[in-house]
């Protein structure tokens, strides 16, 4: 098994759990009418979408969507592309956009757009985090799990160049921590 450096954990599993269950159950209120189209940003909201699907009793699939912006680095690029998630069935529906994060906005606000010129007739917005204090694009998070200080964090579905994904809970990235936790070289 590969070592886990002893990253800070900023949230716990057991939170972020239940917080999904709440974050679900009202959605289904919201929505007693007619289910929304779900659509979850890949890769970071498939864990997320995943336990969020579990309390939904909706049988449609949450779609993937797919958009650019940070590549493997840390710092948002500014330019967001739409790659894929152009066959999502958005027409005359009311969508809702599953992210693990809201950093600058940037990303929920290009994928609104598409979904919108894409024929949804509204596009509302689920996230498990934000991170007001990063915002650049305003955004109307309609669901949202935590808001969250200015920290670096993975796990739970976020990553760090596509490292700890897999981690269960939410912890602050730390690159002296992972250095020394797994022996590597401060030059490398
Ligand atoms: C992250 C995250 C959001 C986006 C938020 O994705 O999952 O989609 O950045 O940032 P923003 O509000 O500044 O636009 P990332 O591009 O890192 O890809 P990933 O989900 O595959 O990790």
């Amino acid at each position: 098994m590969t070592k886990v450096p002893p990253f800070r954990v900023l949230l716990p599993r057991d939170a972020l759990l239940r917080r999904t269950a709440e974050v679900a159950r009202q959605i289904v209120v919201d929505h007693a009418a007619e289910p929304p189209c779900l659509v979850a940003v890949m890769e970071g909201a498939r864990t997320f979408a995943t336990h969020l699907a579990r309390h939904l009793p909706w049988r449609d699939p949450v779609h993937e969507i797919r958009a650019s912006s940070y590549g493997s680095g840390t710092v948002s690029s500014g330019t967001v592309k739409v790659l894929t998630g152009h066959d999502i069935p958005a027409d005359g529906r009311d969508v809702l956009i599953v992210e693990d994060i809201v950093d600058t906005g940037r990303t929920i606000a290009a994928l609104r757009e598409h979904l919108l010129a894409s024929g949804a007739r509204r596009v509302g917005v689920v996230a498990l985090l934000s991170k007001p204090a990063r915002r650049v694009v305003p955004v109307d998070i309609d669901y949202l799990g935590f808001e969250i200080p200015d920290e670096f964090i993975i796990g739970f579905g976020l990553d760090v160049a596509g490292r700890y994904r897999e981690l269960p809970d939410v912890v602050v990235y730390d690159s002296e921590v992972e250095r020394s936790a797994l022996g590597w070289s401060t030059l490398g």
